[in-house]
């Protein structure tokens, strides 16, 4: 029987059968969308999926705000694979975001047990430090500490009650005996991806997680968690148009004016009526329909283009009426970069990458071993060429090194059809890299008194 692909955070196991992955998660494809100047990954195809990315680029192109966020865990050194979520923050930046990035220092203390002091130290000296290195704005970057941001555990606590320990178990595989530090971190982490929207944190304003595909996880728990905390429900209606639906919870249900056993109390019900009208009257709909009784708005007019915009609208609606008010995030993916031993990259196993900073002969000697895609003799190279798909040098220069498109391909046609041989391409990946890491030292030399200016106010 097919299984289908297990994704979770934590495997070991890496799945690159990313149209497959893509289907099964549900994700969308960044094919068709116009993407403006698009990134060297987003040329490549490394970024492959998306969830409500339009919601992101129409903020962008109307010059509205909208912010990216991603997280670090403090441990270890950062390699190659921790730049490409970087590179993606940075994009964004440029595309206009507000940058927020959270040390996952409480999710680190309690399931890798370090001390918080420690956390801090890594996070600065090698997360932090690197990030500006590799060009991030500190004008518009705020780094912070999950340990010191009251409002990201309250949200991941306060949102807890709108899952079960069964879901948190079939998302994520946990088991009876899995430690309940790693059941809340997630929580956590939803409080990190959604709490910038708070009105201290910027406001409603459409978030961006950029990650692998192997975090989807989260991402799919933290935008479940923000629909199913929503007051208004906003659906596609079968005859066409869109419908908006009242969600009677605990919190709201007085404001929303359901009593004892389900009465609905008719004056409460029409105010409510009356200001959903006010929030979508600059839409300009001639034709809507209000069923209070059974809490139902139908506007057939609507198109699914209006629908992030009503939502938007609603979401303030609700916050005025004492609710979070929270959109749903949204994500891209990206491929892996292979190890350079061929597996999974892998921050304990230091010759399956590079770190940002090995020197340029450790990294030359990673090269040398890694995993090449040339024939095994001369002769046999010549006639079947090397396969760019399995070649490592091939493969750091497409996702890392090589930012000339032009240059790239003639590289690919070169080493396919056999006339550059395998050490040839190594050498061109060496020198590419040592150009990448050298320059990188000097940024991270000239920068290095300027971590404070990254950090959030509630960081220093
Ligand atoms: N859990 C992530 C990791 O293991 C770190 C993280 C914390 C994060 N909060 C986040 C990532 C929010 C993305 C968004 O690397």
């Amino acid at each position: 029987m097919d299984e289908g692909i297990r994704i979770d955070p934590w495997s070991s196991q890496q799945s690159t059968d990313y149209s497959r992955i893509r289907d099964q998660f549900g994700l969308g494809t960044i094919e068709r969308m116009d993407i403006p100047n698009p990134s060297m990954h987003h040329r490549r195809g490394i970024i492959f999926a998306q969830r409500d990315l339009d919601v992101v680029l129409d903020a962008a192109r109307k010059n509205d705000p909208f912010g990216v966020l991603t997280g670090l865990m403090p441990s270890g050194r950062m390699h190659l694979g921790h730049s490409m979520v970087i590179e993606q923050v940075k994009w964004f930046q440029n595309q206009g975001a507000d940058v927020s990035i959270a040390v996952a220092d409480l999710e680190a203390h309690a399931t890798r047990g370090m001390s918080l002091e420690q956390c801090r130290t890594t996070a600065l000296k090698e997360y932090v430090l690197n990030y500006a290195a590799l060009g991030l704005d500190s004008e518009q970057t705020s780094v912070y500490f999950q340990s010191r941001r009251p409002a990201v555990q309250r949200i991941g606590f306060t949102l807890g009650k709108r899952t079960t320990l069964s879901e948190m178990e079939s998302i994520y595989g946990f088991q009876g005996d899995s430690n309940l530090a790693h059941i809340q971190a997630p929580l956590v982490q939803a409080g990190d991806i959604l709490h910038p929207q708070f009105e201290e944190y910027g406001g409603l304003r459409p978030i961006v997680v950029p990650v692998g595909v192997d975090q989807d996880p989260h991402i799919r728990l933290t935008r479940d968690l923000a629909s199913r905390s929503n007051w208004f429900n906003v659906k596609p209606r079968k005859a066409g148009g869109l419908s908006i639906a009242l969600s009677i919870q605990d919190e709201n249900a007085s404001v929303f004016g359901v009593g004892e056993r389900g009465r609905v109390d008719r004056d409460v019900r029409s105010n409510i009526f009356e200001s959903i009208h006010n929030a979508l009257s600059s839409f300009g709909f001639s034709d809507i329909i209000s069923n209070p009784k059974h809490g139902l708005i139908e506007i057939p007019a609507a198109t699914t283009r209006d629908r992030g915009s009503i939502r938007i609208a609603l979401l303030r609606l609700e916050r005025q009426l004492g609710g979070l008010g929270l959109l749903p995030p949204s994500s891209t993916y990206h491929r892996f970069a292979i190890g350079m031993t061929g597996d999974k990259m892998s921050s304990s196993r230091p010759e399956t990458t590079i770190f940002l900073d090995d020197s340029v002969s450790d990294m030359e000697k990673k090269v040398k071993r890694a995993m090449s895609g040339g024939q095994s003799t001369v002769e046999e190279h010549r006639r079947l060429g090397g396969d760019c798909e399995k070649d490592v040098a091939f493969q750091y220069l497409l996702t890392f090194f090589e930012p000339d498109d032009a240059a790239l391909e003639e590289i690919r046609r070169e080493y396919s059809s056999g006339r550059m041989l395998a050490a040839e391409i190594k050498q061109i990946c060496i020198d590419r890299a040592s150009e990448w890491l050298t320059n990188l030292d000097e940024k991270r030399n000239s920068i290095v008194d300027q971590i404070d200016d990254f950090l959030a106010i509630d960081a220093l």
